[in-house]
């Protein structure tokens, strides 16, 4: 397990992410995770986290300016090719076009997931 560096921390917390999607980030949690920087700066940041309960669980982000061009595909790939085993997620009711991209990487949808969000899982 491993704790941010002070980028990806400071990364996270521009990304307009609600406040409840924040509570994970001062947790030492990652166990993998890849980024893509731009003039030295970064620009999208995907991982494996120890959420909900202590299961492997996706996050993926990527700057307001940067997005719609394919990075956050990009993160995903390499991340998967770092992870190996079982892999959940969530995602927001609200942005369907979230559950094409994951199952295009081979999560299945599981169940609702209080209320707003839908868990997904990755054998
Ligand atoms: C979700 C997020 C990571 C996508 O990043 P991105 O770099 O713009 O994504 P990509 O350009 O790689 O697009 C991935 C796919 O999602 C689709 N997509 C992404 N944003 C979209 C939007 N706002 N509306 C419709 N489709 C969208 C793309 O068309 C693409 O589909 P394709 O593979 O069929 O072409 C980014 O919007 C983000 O950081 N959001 C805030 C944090 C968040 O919601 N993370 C996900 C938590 S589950």
């Amino acid at each position: 397990m491993k704790n941010f560096n002070p980028a990806q921390l400071e990364f996270l917390k521009t990304i307009s992410m609600q406040e409840s999607e924040r509570d994970w980030l001062d947790i030492p949690c990652f166990t993998e995770i890849v980024e893509e920087k731009k003039n030295g700066k970064i620009i999208g940041l995907a991982g494996v986290t120890k959420r909900y309960f202590l299961i492997p669980s996706l996050f993926i982000a990527v700057l307001e300016s940067e997005r719609g061009s394919g990075l956050a595909s990009r993160l995903l790939d390499s991340l998967l090719k770092k992870h190996k085993g079982i892999l959940f997620l969530t995602y927001y009711r609200k942005k369907p076009y979230l559950k094409e991209f994951y199952s295009k990487s081979g999560f299945k949808k599981l169940i609702p997931w209080f209320g707003q969000r839908v868990l997904c899982i990755k054998l």
